[in-house]
């Protein structure tokens, strides 16, 4: 996701209009209250704060944010509460579907339709004599019968209605394969088959369904390969070819190879290189970066050797870079190295292949020699430095201007001075100019950055702004949940305000889930989810090592420093309350006020002794029951 689409949707939720059309809400100070609408009262205990953007009851004790409030009156889950709310607000969510459920079982559909023409196709490539021309395709590209099998490699022949037939005679309506990318419309309203004398190769997600097709030409032709055209459920832009089949292998090695071509990744698993996979034919994109980094954060990119290409993708990876919010831009470690701060935190280095190679070729006639080209890989940095350099004219002054302008945004945000000294040389050196000139030109692109005060400071280890509390608490449960066992279970939801905490405090809590590495748990969560678990675990990153017992004191210390700012929170609420009800001479409502102060405290007794005077008083005029 490119933003943070929860909070953007939770700051343009207006919590009071929300609640207020559940229970009518009048304004008591800085806050609103209510009569709570989660439990029976005659008198209001329900507390609406807009400037936390959070509710409270102090009868019951439920609280939370906008989420959590339409999760508990409308019964649902905090998908489809994000869901709903996004759709309201007019946020649009990158990862999660803001569609109606019916709409989802309709995407199921077309997966359904894809998944049986995959089937199909494969068929027909091993078991059918039409499909001598596909099998022909294996043999000469060396192919094997288990990876046939594990790709659903298969083929679709050269006929206008073959797969139209098959569709037909199971019931498929034509015009939802047409949906689903298989079959063209004719103007007359009639079908005919999209592949035709191809060798297909199914398009998996991540989770392994069939969302759509590549099918490249059997001999020559136009154009090489045909894909899918984009649908509702297929989208080149998020999607990584093998990636399905990678995942176990990526989180193995804990890197990731990105090769351009089907047939390159496929070439790869066949020779014992399961971590590769491949991008769809376009410049690597945000979102497909975004699918793997989930599972390895150190990513490879190996691509052609040719001039276009390696531009191609220092552009995608520079556009991505655009893409970001101003606090996630790219950092280059000590390594030179890029990592994207927060948002990608990534490693991306390149491999520059030999001319004229591509990973199929190269595998298949060294397929031991791979590792080794893979370990050439050089970092974003350096890779950047020469490509923009070599397609620069060192006798074009303008083209020089041009070249500098465009390395100083990515050289001024390089923490170490040694390091940035380097890459300052090197372009220097590169474009036969002054070093002293380029040097000026980076601090100049630091003045006109907006991310700069945050990049400029010579700490090497930039923290996100402030990490609240539970958040804090979060992150240490999620980076130590084995060690934390005896924690986990004693956070209350209801002292979380943030409603993903919540749902990541129940998948914490949840017994079912084994003990797992956290970033494993990260890959186990909902995209929306993962984005906020990842950064709470950053949150964290760059501190010494701890010992156990240090980061169970810690969780515990945290946990207490919750309830306790959590008390004080309601504390001074209701004390501005009582205020305004002695101003006003409510007598009933300063007693009805501290008698919730008392509840509090009775609910709250591990944080004895009170800070607050209220509390003697209120015992003292109100004996207990
Ligand atoms: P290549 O042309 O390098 O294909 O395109 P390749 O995989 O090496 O193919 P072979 O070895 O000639 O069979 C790389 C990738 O770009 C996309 C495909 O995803 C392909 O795998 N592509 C290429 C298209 O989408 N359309 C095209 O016309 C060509
Ligand atoms: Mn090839």
């Amino acid at each position: 996701m490119a933003r943070d689409a929860v909070a953007e949707v939770r700051e343009r939720t207006d919590i009071v209009e929300l609640i207020s059309s559940y229970t009518p809400l009048t304004r008591a100070g800085r806050s609103y209250k209510g009569l709570c609408p989660f439990h029976q009262e005659k008198t209001p205990s329900f507390v609406v704060f807009p400037d936390s953007q959070n509710f409270h009851c102090f009868g019951c004790g439920k609280g939370g944010d906008a989420f959590t409030f339409y999760m508990g009156q409308e019964n649902v889950e905090f998908k489809e509460a994000l869901q709903e709310l996004a759709r309201r607000a007019g946020v649009q969510l990158a990862s999660v579907p803001t569609v109606a459920p019916e709409v989802d079982a309709h995407r199921q559909r077309l997966i359904e339709v894809n998944e049986l023409a995959a089937t199909f196709f494969a068929n027909v490539l091993t078991n059918s004599a039409a499909g001598a021309p596909g099998r022909e395709v294996a043999k000469q590209r060396g192919l094997s019968r288990e990876m046939v099998d594990r790709f659903q490699l298969g083929y679709a022949v050269d006929s206008w209605d073959a797969l139209l037939r098959f569709l037909t005679s199971r019931n498929v309506d034509p015009s939802l394969a047409a949906e689903a990318g298989l079959l063209q419309t004719r103007e007359n309203g009639g079908h005919y088959d999209r592949f035709r004398g191809r060798f297909m190769f199914p398009i998996r997600d991540r989770e392994g369904r069939v969302v759509g097709f590549g099918g490249r030409i059997v001999g020559e032709g136009q154009p090489k390969y045909l894909n899918s055209p984009q649908t509702a459920i297929f989208d080149k832009s998020a999607l990584v070819y093998g990636l399905d089949l990678a995942k176990e292998e990526i989180r193995k090695r804990d890197q990731v190879v990105i090769v351009e071509g089907y047939m390159d990744a496929i070439a790869a698993h066949q020779f014992g290189h399961g971590n590769v996979v491949a991008a769809m034919g376009t410049a690597l994109t945000e979102g497909q970066v975004g699918q793997v980094k989930r599972l390895s954060k150190h990513i490879v990119l190996a691509l052609d050797a040719d001039a276009a290409g390696q531009l191609a993708t220092v552009r995608s990876i520079e556009t991505m870079r655009g893409a970001l919010d101003q606090d996630d831009i790219p950092v280059p470690d000590a390594n030179g190295i890029i990592r994207f701060e927060r948002k990608l935190n990534a490693e991306i280095s390149i491999v520059h292949l030999p001319e004229g190679k591509d990973p199929d070729e190269l595998i298949r006639r060294a397929p031991d020699s791979w590792p080794e080209v893979v370990a050439q890989a050089k970092p974003f940095l350096d890779f950047f430095i020469d490509a923009v350099s070599a397609s620069t004219d060192p006798t074009d002054a303008r083209a020089k201007a041009e070249a500098v302008a465009r390395v100083a945004p990515v050289l001024q945000q390089v923490p170490d001075r040694v390091m940035l000294s380097h890459y300052v040389s090197l372009l220097a050196a590169r474009l036969r100019l002054d070093e002293r000139v380029v040097l000026s030109e980076v601090r100049r692109a630091t003045l006109r950055t907006p991310a700069s005060s945050a990049a400029a400071g010579a700490a090497p280890a930039r923290r996100p702004a402030r990490t609240s509390t539970e958040d804090h608490l979060m992150a240490i449960l999620l980076a130590h949940r084995a060690l934390c066992q005896e924690i986990v279970p004693k956070v209350q939801p209801d002292e979380l305000s943030d409603s993903r905490n919540r749902e990541l405090l129940r998948f914490l809590q949840d017994p079912s889930i084994p003990e797992l590495e956290p970033m494993q748990l990260v890959a186990g969560l909902d995209d929306t989810l993962a984005d906020h678990a990842e950064r709470l675990l950053t949150t964290l990153e760059g501190k010494p090592e701890q010992l156990p017992g240090r980061i169970q004191h810690d969780a515990l210390q945290t946990l207490e420093n919750l309830g306790r700012e959590r008390l004080a929170f309601l504390m001074r609420q209701l004390q501005g309350e009582i205020q305004a009800a002695e101003k006003s001479g409510d007598v009933a409502e300063v007693r009805a006020l501290q008698g919730r102060i008392a509840a509090l405290y009775v609910r709250h007794r591990e944080f004895y002794p009170p800070p607050s005077p209220y509390f003697r008083d209120t015992r003292n005029a109100h004996p207990a029951p």
